[in-house]
């Protein structure tokens, strides 16, 4: 498998080349999202981060979860793409990784902050949104897990929360 691809609208030969390239490039300039946290989450553009779990297994999780869950309305990042890469850009680069770790998940960049950093009316308007969106999963065929305000983030530019972080999700 070179990649999965998701949005209809891209031409796999010539969009995702240059994603491929702005990938390549965050993560040989470790352009991560966030220095201080473990996490393996790049900033490849403006628009698109990549994250890389910490096994295949689990970002193809993520995948089919994030996929799943944007399907079935409830508010998450939009999945761009699983990409492949070459296990030398991982083992010259990239901080940690596991020995089977050769694919990254590109996912839409949401603008703002993970909840639990929110203060004030931001936090109790945004923790009650959290709540909403988690409550719409309980139909679903789906358990949650890790869930919680560490794992939602909130744009200010659209007042929606986003839940991010799906590698514990299991199936029903
Ligand atoms: N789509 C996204 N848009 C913007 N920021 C994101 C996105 N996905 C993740 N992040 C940022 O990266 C951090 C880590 O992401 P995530 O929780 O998915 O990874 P993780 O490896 O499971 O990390 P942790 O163990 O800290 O939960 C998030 O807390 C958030 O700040
Ligand atoms: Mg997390």
């Amino acid at each position: 498998m070179e990649f999965k691809l998701n949005h209809p609208s891209l031409n796999p030969y010539s969009e995702i080349a240059i994603v491929k390239k702005q990938l390549e490039r965050s993560i040989v300039e470790r352009n991560r999202l966030d220095y201080s946290n473990k996490s393996n989450i790049y900033c490849v553009n403006n628009s698109l981060v990549a994250k890389m779990g910490r096994s295949n297994e689990l970002n193809e999780r993520e995948f089919d979860v994030g996929n799943y869950l944007y399907e079935n309305g409830i508010h998450v990042p939009r999945i761009h793409s699983l990409i492949k890469i070459n296990r030398s850009l991982i083992r010259n680069h990239m901080l940690s990784y596991s020995f089977d770790n050769n694919l990254v998940l590109l996912m839409q960049r949401i603008p703002g902050k993970r909840v639990d950093n929110l203060e004030g009316n931001e936090f109790t308007k945004a923790h009650q949104l959290m709540k909403k969106e988690l409550a719409k999963t309980d139909i679903l065929m789906i358990y949650p897990s890790d869930v919680g305000t560490h794992n939602t983030l909130y744009n200010p530019n659209d007042g929606k929360v986003y839940l991010i972080d799906f590698e514990g999700w299991e199936w029903k």
